[in-house]
């Protein structure tokens, strides 16, 4: 019988901070009025001291956790898909792993910048399809304002910081990811990166005082080969699971901008009603916009059980990824530490 991994657990955690549109229009030449209808967002969340990725990670890994009726014990593998982890080494997940008192398990990181979450669901659920693994706890969580340069207009009010998780489980019960299609095209990294910092270009004392270390993006670029991008990639994704755009309750996207999704949902001929949105509240935080969005979707009641939902991301790399996932809880679990 074919072996599938159910998402069993979902949780978020977002830093208590917030910046609104107001505070950043005192940083640099902006206004409430040009995001909001540029982007969508109103305000994000920005991590303050004590906090970084592990730690939205750890507390949005123990919501999910805490969904799914699982204890520590109970996991055989800890993924995090990140673009800035805490430290370029141990892997955020090992500190993760730690935090969770998580003994019996591999652990390690993704980098697939916005795609991330697409990238590691597919990673983790081959894990589990492959009997490598029973049940993966798999976070994805980004600060990105650790990159962001606060006087440059053209991105910094753009993001945020944010995790969100899940727990997979081995399951007969046909649940969780039915197909994914993901691309990359390296050599368009000049459109979004973080160009400093690697091995690459170290930080020196002179490149640490200029803006190579910050993240830096053609805009305009990005948001048509977004468009395009997570449209083909949808389309492929839906037609590896042999479904149609008609057969999604919902579709998650990747949360950038408000009109990006907008178009998306107009090139497929989807009413808008249909893509579940939250950027307004956290703008973009990467890898995590799309199981934040899960998270807040179920609470919502929007997502229901034996529906069937479209995740579509595009970002740095270039990456980009979609997926079909029937969500659901089976009706028999694997056992669990009492
Ligand atoms: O996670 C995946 C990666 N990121 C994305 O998917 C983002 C993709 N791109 C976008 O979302 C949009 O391109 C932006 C929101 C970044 C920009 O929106 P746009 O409608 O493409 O604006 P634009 O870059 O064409 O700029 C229009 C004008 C420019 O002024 P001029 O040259 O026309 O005088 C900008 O300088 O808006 C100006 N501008 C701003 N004005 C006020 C750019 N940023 C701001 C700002 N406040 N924050």
């Amino acid at each position: 019988m074919a072996l599938h991994a159910a998402i069993v657990g979902w949780g978020m955690s977002v830093p208590t901070r917030v910046v609104t549109n107001a505070e950043l229009s005192t940083m640099v030449d902006t206004s409430d009025e040009w995001i909001q209808s540029r982007t969508g967002i109103k305000e994000r969340r920005i991590i303050s001291n004590g906090e970084s990725t592990s730690t939205l990670a750890t507390a949005a890994s123990r919501a999910a956790m805490a969904m799914a009726g699982v204890q520590a014990a109970d996991i055989d593998m800890v993924i995090v898909a990140t673009f800035s982890p805490d430290r370029p080494m141990p892997a955020t997940a090992c500190r993760v792993q730690a935090a969770l008192g998580i003994t019996n398990a591999a652990a390690f990181d993704i980098a697939a910048a916005c795609s991330g979450f697409v990238y590691g669901l597919t990673v983790a659920t081959s894990l589990i399809q492959s009997g490598v693994a029973k049940r993966i706890l798999f976070c994805a969580a980004d600060v990105v304002s650790h990159y962001v340069n606060w006087n440059d207009r053209n991105t910094c009010v753009l993001f945020g910081d944010g995790a969100g998780a899940v727990v997979l489980e081995a399951t007969d019960q046909p649940y969780g990811l039915l197909s994914s299609d993901m691309g990359a095209a390296g050599d368009r990294e000049d459109l979004l990166m973080v160009e400093a910092g690697g091995t690459c270009l170290p930080l020196t004392a002179e490149v640490a005082a200029s803006d190579r270390r910050f993240l830096s993006m053609n805009g305009r670029e990005i948001f048509k080969l977004a468009v395009r991008g997570m449209e083909e990639s949808s389309h492929a994704a839906l037609n590896k699971a042999n479904l149609t755009l008609a057969d999604m309750a919902v579709v998650v996207p990747h949360q950038a901008n408000q009109r990006i999704i907008e178009a998306i949902a107009e090139r497929l001929g989807v009413p808008i009603q249909k893509f579940y949105m939250n950027l307004e509240r956290y703008g973009n935080t990467s890898a995590a916009t799309i199981p934040m969005a899960l998270t807040e979707a179920v609470a919502e009641g929007v997502i229901h059980n034996d529906t069937y939902i479209l995740l579509t991301a595009f970002g740095g790399g270039l990456t980009w990824a979609s997926a079909v996932v029937r969500w659901g809880i089976p009706s028999t679990r694997l056992p669990i530490t009492q």
